[in-house]
């Protein structure tokens, strides 16, 4: 053992250490876990233990010595590499090369657009949480149980955690009053939104009133990419709620709104439609941008586009979040920004959101 400690020390005095291949090749086979210290010490057992402190001083020793040679050695050099010669024709007037700063995504300037618009009206922006539970997506919006309005949108359910697709058998579905009390994330009724009308819910129930907000986020849907439909997209609901609001309120905020985004030549129509949580519904239509009315095939040549629906806010949803429906009545609305974004800037693919291709995103206004 100890002639074997005297001839490692030797050695390790003495390696060449002139190259990153030799700094290499020592640090394997003197310090690496299999290298030859490594042995030594393993054989420090076999030693009689009267002897076994001094041994054990000198391996100690030896290991240093090895690791102050590697780090010396190793230090000097990445100093020669750092102390390398420049290019002497290295030319120091040429200007610098700019930081690349990439642009804003088109549906975040057309989120921050919208709720600036609506900002200057006095909505302030709410926001909630994409993973929901039945009752604030469905049942409280006034979806009964089990009606055939909940297959309008094709829903994300989660289940013991997992993320299961399509229909959730009915018979789990929850009643929305157990809901309220049945919060546990292992819910079979824990769903991906599907809409933003959730945080309408939410607000509803917290805040006080008169209640003026407006409420931007991610929803998703159980549906297969195409140009025109993705699983996930982007909403900006808005509701207000009051004494003696009227459908009339609603008509000026929207065309306030679409005025403001688009300018004022462009016309403006409410189309009757159905929505559980809003009595009357509508669907507000605008001229086509593409083809400013005249038909084309965007707008499957009628000359008008939609861009999301509206309506009275149902009493009964009022009541699920405790308003005195007697007292107050309030209106609400819901518009995909991929849509509005589609049209300020004449984009045929809805994919191309998501895709990050740099050619698309750069032709956006820069940072
Ligand atoms: N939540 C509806 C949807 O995603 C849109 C909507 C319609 C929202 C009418 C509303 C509303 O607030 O009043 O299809």
């Amino acid at each position: 053992m100890q002639e074997s400690i005297a001839s490692l020390t030797a050695e390790i005095a003495t390696a060449d250490l002139s190259s990153t291949a030799h700094l290499d090749a020592f640090r394997i086979s003197y310090l690496g876990r299999k290298g030859r210290l490594a042995d030594l010490f393993d054989q420090l057992k076999t030693v009689p233990a009267e002897e076994k402190r001094a041994v054990g001083q000198q391996l100690n020793a030896l290991k240093q010595l090895a690791q102050a040679r590697f780090d010396g050695a190793q230090q000097a050099a990445e100093a020669a590499a750092d102390n390398a010669p420049a290019n002497p024709n290295f030319d120091y007037t040429l200007p610098p090369v700019p930081h690349a700063l990439g642009t804003r995504h088109p549906l975040s300037l057309v989120r921050e657009e919208m709720l600036r618009i609506f900002g200057r009206i006095g909505f302030a922006v709410a926001e909630g949480p994409e993973i929901e539970d039945d009752w604030h997506n469905f049942t409280a919006l006034n979806f009964p149980e089990n009606h055939p309005a909940r297959d309008m949108q094709d829903t994300f359910f989660l289940r013991n955690s997992e993320l299961v697709s399509g229909e959730l058998v009915s018979s789990e579905v929850v009643s929305g009053e157990e809901q309220k009390t049945h919060q546990s994330t292992n819910s079979p009724s824990h769903l991906l939104r599907t809409h933003t009308s959730t945080v309408q819910v939410r607000v509803m129930e917290t805040e006080p009133l008169p209640i003026r907000r407006v409420m931007p986020g991610r929803v998703f849907r159980n549906e297969a990419i195409s140009a025109r439909a993705h699983m996930m997209f982007h909403q900006v609901e808005g509701i207000f709620i009051d004494e003696g609001v009227s459908f009339a309120d609603l008509k000026q905020t929207v065309y306030y709104f679409v005025q403001e985004l688009f300018g004022a030549d462009i016309n403006i129509r409410f189309r009757p439609s159905f929505f559980p949580f809003t009595e009357p519904s509508a669907e507000i239509d605008i001229t086509c941008l593409i083809c400013k009315g005249a038909g084309c095939n965007i707008c499957k040549y009628s000359g008008w586009v939609e861009i999301g629906g509206c309506g009275m806010v149902d009493p009964a949803v009022l009541e699920n979040a405790k308003i005195d429906a007697d007292k107050y009545s309030g209106y609400a609305w819901g518009m995909g920004i991929e849509r509005i974004a589609m049209l300020k800037y004449q984009i045929k693919d809805l994919r191309l959101f998501t895709e990050n291709d740099l050619r698309f995103l750069r032709q956006f206004e820069a940072l």
